[in-house]
This record gives structure tokens, C-alpha cells and sequence, in this order.
């Protein structure tokens, strides 16, 4: 017969393992047994429906779709809200490994980032109070317009009313700009559509309304963002096609929009 003893000391090793486990948050062991850190993907969570904060947890179409790819790659991460602007930084510095933000893929920012492949189609729109005169993109010269700083909102913007201009106010976050629209500091928003739409959706009482504007603003595609170099692109471009590709995408995208997804458009 085993001794009680021997039992209760195989269950304390136990123990002790199991609560070491726990603590190493910032480490794992990889297959091949050597310590491997942990992926820090940064984010600015104020940019709902893809990233916002939900009773202290950050949730929206990015974070779920994040999680997909990342457990299909077999990546253990941590995602963190560090802002917008601090977001290029700490990549650049390499101080966070990878950023899901709704980022948009464009030349500048691939001189100095790589991307991901695109995971989604986006445009930018204006958002006005109900009782607006603005019609459209040209009826924004010689008003005050919102963007959040360093956004393609604020490019779009730029294009249309010439950069420098005054009348362009530029804002942490988005949530900001859309708070100086309702206070009247601002006579409309440019931003993203799905964010535009998700806010007026989310508030009826606001009265504000969405006008979209496909003559002057072009089509956008988010996508993740790396260190130029980093050897997460080929791993995660890999899980996220998988993604797309079995239905999880689907599923995450009609978690939030509603809709199917048009993944031809994405995949091609
Ligand atoms: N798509 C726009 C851009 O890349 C806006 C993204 C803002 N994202 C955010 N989480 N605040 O410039």
C-alpha cells in the first residue's frame, strides 16, 4: 500500500506546479522547452465597434477577431489599451510586438510598419447633427471639422480642405471629436463608417446622422500592424486566412455587423 505521506507529498508538488503555472504570465515554455515571451498587442479601445472598453474589459470585432487568429496560431498574447498616437511609438520601439486598431493600410505607413493581410473594408463618412446643411464632403469647406489626430479621417480631410487648415480640429480619440460635435465645438466628424454608424445606432436621442460621400472618400482596409521586419506577418497572415476561411471570420462578423461578410473582396 502507498503511504499517506507519499501522497500528500505528490499532491503538494502538484500544487506547487500548478500555482507556478498561474504566475508566469509573462513567460511560457515553448514545445522545445525554451522560455518564449508572451506577444503584447497594443490598441486605442475607444473606437467601438472594433475596440472599446466594456466594464473594464476591452471587447468589439477586433479583439474577437484577434483571439481567433491568435489561438489558431497557436500565440499566447496579452492585448493592451495604450492609446492611438503612443500605439506607432511603442511599435516602432518595439515595445509592444503587434497592434489591432481598425489601422488602416496605406504607403506611409507601410514605409515604416508591416501589415497584416486586409480584414476588412471600411470608408470614411461624415457625421452631422440632423438638422445640418452639410450634404456632402465639398459642403465642409469653410466649416469646423473633427478628426481624430493622425488618422486617415484627418488625411481625408486634409485632402479636401488643404492641410494645415484651422477649421480642422484634431482629437486624442474619436469619442472625443464625436463629444465636441454634440457640444457644438465642431460642425461634423469624419471617421470611420462602422464607427460613424455603430454611434448613431447606439444613440438615437443624440440626433445625429451619418452622410456618406463615395466620390470623395475611398475605400479603406484595416489591417494588423507590426514592426517592419517582425516574424509574427507570415505567422498570423497564416492563422488569419484560416480564419476566414472556416467560417469563424462569419461568425465574428455577424457577432457585430449583423451581416455576411464579403471575404471574396478580402481574400483576392
Ligand atoms: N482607420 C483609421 C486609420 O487607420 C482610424 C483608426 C482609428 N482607430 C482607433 N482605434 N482609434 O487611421
Amino acid at each position: 500500500m502507498v503511504k499517506k505521506g507519499a501522497i500528500i507529498a505528490v499532491v503538494i508538488a502538484l500544487l506547487t506546479a500548478l500555482a507556478a503555472c498561474g504566475k508566469s504570465t509573462e513567460t511560457s515554455s515553448s514545445s522545445s522547452g525554451e522560455a518564449k515571451k508572451k506577444v503584447i498587442v497594443g490598441t486605442d479601445a475607444a473606437f467601438a465597434p472594433f475596440e472599446y472598453m466594456d466594464k473594464g474589459k476591452i471587447v468589439g470585432f477586433d479583439v474577437d477577431l484577434l483571439d481567433a487568429v491568435m489561438k489558431e496560431a497557436g500565440i499566447e498574447y496579452e492585448l493592451k489599451n495604450i492609446g492611438w498616437d503612443p500605439l506607432f511609438a511603442a511599435l516602432q520601439s518595439k515595445e509592444i510586438d503587434m497592434a489591432i486598431s481598425g489601422i488602416t493600410i496605406n504607403d506611409k505607413r507601410k514605409q515604416t510598419y508591416d501589415f497584416s493581410i486586409p480584414y476588412f473594408e471600411a470608408t470614411q463618412m461624415i457625421m452631422v447633427k440632423e438638422n445640418s446643411p452639410i450634404k456632402n464632403a465639398l459642403d465642409l469647406k469653410g466649416k469646423t471639422i473633427g478628426v481624430q489626430n493622425a488618422t486617415t479621417g484627418q488625411e481625408a480631410v486634409e485632402k479636401l480642405l488643404g492641410k494645415g487648415n484651422k477649421n480642422i480640429k484634431k482629437f486624442e480619440t474619436t469619442v472625443v471629436a464625436i463629444m465636441e460635435l454634440l457640444n457644438g465645438g465642431v460642425d461634423a466628424v469624419v471617421t470611420d463608417n462602422a464607427v460613424a454608424n455603430e454611434y448613431v445606432k447606439n444613440n438615437p436621442n443624440k440626433k445625429i446622422k451619418v452622410i456618406p460621400d463615395s466620390k470623395h472618400f475611398e475605400s479603406e482596409f484595416y489591417g494588423m500592424m507590426f514592426p517592419k521586419g517582425s516574424d509574427l506577418k507570415a505567422k498570423v497572415d497564416e492563422a488569419l486566412k484560416k480564419v476566414m476561411k472556416s467560417g469563424k471570420y462569419a461568425e465574428i462578423y455577424k457577432k457585430w455587423f449583423g451581416t455576411e461578410p464579403n471575404l471574396d473582396k478580402l481574400l483576392k
